[in-house]
């Protein structure tokens, strides 16, 4: 029995050495140095090239590296096993972090702090009160929630988005299509953690960003803002561009985009008030992701449900 580590991560071959020092008595396997693929039992996977999964016969389960799970859907030949998708702690501390600093970040007008300093101006900018400002969550699932929480702490409004109903403290809910539009218009900061679905790709277009909140200018922001830690493939970013320039949006700060890296002749590079990271507003330990692997497999042998199976109806 082999546990497989495979994917395009450079992190790979620390998933298999942690793996290994952590549990010396397992077989690891690094892809793609497999040997017999039929010892393989188990795999840790962040984005298999499409068509490799299914040649591992003996497969039981499938633990993703990431909370997303859309570098796995790409293949269409994907094996009928379990997939277990990465929910932990050290995670989704990140990503509150990730947000409530980009919120105030926006909301304190830094990118234009920023511009001053460099060109050393010092000149006071209206800044709005985070009570005044209504941050809207796309996605109220574990990350998003855990967002929604700490923009409560810091005094932010708070609204959140998702596919079915929900009840959270402090939060307004709004569901599904049909509370899209009202949900938008409430929303002064707009915080993208949907996954990358078939239903989800390429929402934050154009239609979308044209009914953010306009109202908020001048006591509250200087127009809405995007922040979008999600997936690139939900966001249009000639859209988000467009509206920069026109200034229906006020600013944005992107993790994720819809090729990456970002290409270098990329406009938001240089946009001044756009800050760009390089997909890691949450990139967790090695260590979190090999214990979580190893428990999802443990568990999976004494005959428990693994943790945070995916629903591959719905795609997440
Ligand atoms: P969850 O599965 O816990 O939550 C997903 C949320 O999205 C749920 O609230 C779900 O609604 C909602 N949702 C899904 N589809 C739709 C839809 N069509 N319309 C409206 N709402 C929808 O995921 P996580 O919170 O753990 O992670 C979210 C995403 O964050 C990941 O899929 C990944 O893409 C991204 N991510 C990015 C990272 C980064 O470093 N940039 C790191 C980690 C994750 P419902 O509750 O009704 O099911
Ligand atoms: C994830 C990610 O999905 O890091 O966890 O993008």
């Amino acid at each position: 029995m082999a546990l497989l580590i495979i994917g395009e991560s450079p992190r790979t071959p620390d998933f298999a050495k942690a793996t290994q020092a952590r549990a010396p008595d397992r077989e690891v396997r690094l892809w793609p140095n497999v040997g017999n693929a039929a010892d393989v039992r188990y795999a840790l996977a962040w984005g298999p090239p499409p068509g490799e999964l299914k040649a591992y016969a003996n497969l039981q389960m499938i633990v993703s590296v990431g909370a997303g799970v859309d570098h796995l859907f790409r293949d269409p030949e994907l094996p009928d096993v379990p997939i277990v998708r990465y929910v932990d702690h050290d995670l989704t501390a990140r990503m509150t972090g990730y947000v409530v600093l980009h919120a105030l970040l926006h909301c304190r007008r830094m990118t234009e702090y920023a511009d001053q300093q460099r060109r050393a101006i010092w000149n006071h900018l209206p800044e709005p009160a985070p009570q005044a400002v209504r941050v809207g969550v796309m996605g109220a699932g574990v990350l998003g929630h855990a967002a929604v929480q700490a923009l409560g702490a810091v005094e932010f409004q708070v609204n959140a988005w998702s596919r079915t109903a929900k009840q959270i403290s402090g939060a307004r809910c709004f569901a599904g299509q049909d509370g899209l539009a009202d949900f938008l218009a409430e929303t002064d900061i707009l915080v993208v953690l949907l996954p990358l679905t078939p239903n989800t790709k390429g929402l934050i277009n154009a239609d979308l960003l044209a009914q953010l909140s306009q109202r908020g200018r001048p006591r509250r922001l200087p127009g809405p803002v995007l922040i979008n830690a999600g997936r690139g493939g939900l966001q249009v970013e000639t859209a988000i561009l467009q509206a920069l320039d026109d200034r229906s949006l006020y600013a944005a700060s992107l993790d994720v985009f819809e090729t990456e890296p970002l290409d270098r002749d990329s406009p938001l590079w240089q946009h001044p008030r756009v800050v760009i990271t390089p997909h890691n507003a949450a990139e967790s330990t090695t260590e979190s992701i090999v214990a979580y692997f190893l428990k999802q497999v443990a568990q999976h042998e004494a005959g428990q449900a693994p943790d945070n199976v995916v629903d591959r109806s719905l795609g997440y």
